[in-house]
């Protein structure tokens, strides 16, 4: 059975998350999204908060599942027996900042291959820590996360 990570910090979840979640589910049996644990000192969602949301968003697609992770992530990866790692490419910075990672962690693993999937256009510009700063000032995220993710922020941020 053909099985991807799709690991990250999802601090909190973007549509340009979902996007690569969507797409990257089509090409696997199996797809596990794999949150880090401790990503930040002071994360805006616990990882419980992170782990429901994205059950919540990924509930129709029964080839997903949500675990958590704390560690290296090739040792997750060798828990969960999966051949690929997925990771999403919005621009030449990422690109930059993922090729030493992808080749440390096949060195670590060599079972598990890194599979860079372009982002969309339409969200190159969306990150996890665009959004928080825009929650900072209280900014309108709506054209960047779910959603799901908007109505948690706006309750749990007192928007
Ligand atoms: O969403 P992010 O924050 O870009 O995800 C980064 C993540 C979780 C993929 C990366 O930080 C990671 O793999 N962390 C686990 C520790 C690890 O294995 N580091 C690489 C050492 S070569």
């Amino acid at each position: 059975m053909a099985t991807a990570v799709f690991p990250g910090s999802f601090d909190p979840v973007t549509l340009g998350h979902m996007d690569l979640i969507k797409r990257a589910s089509g090409m696997f049996d199996k797809l596990i999204i794999g949150v880090l644990v401790n990503s930040s000192k002071q994360p805006l969602c616990t990882i419980e908060e992170r782990i429901c949301i994205l059950e919540e968003l990924t509930k129709n697609i029964p080839s997903i599942e949500v675990m958590s992770f704390d560690g290296l992530l090739v040792d997750f990866v060798h828990q969960t027996g999966a051949d690929t790692v997925i990771r999403g490419i919005r621009n030449s910075a990422d690109f930059e900042y993922e090729l030493p990672l992808a080749q440390a962690n096949y060195k670590l693993n060599n079972k598990a291959d890194t599979l860079f999937l372009a982002t969309l256009p339409e969200y190159s510009y969306i990150s996890s820590s665009a959004v928080k700063e825009l929650i900072r000032y209280k900014g309108d995220i709506k054209e960047f996360v779910p959603d799901v993710v908007c109505k948690f922020i706006m309750q749990k941020c007192n928007y």
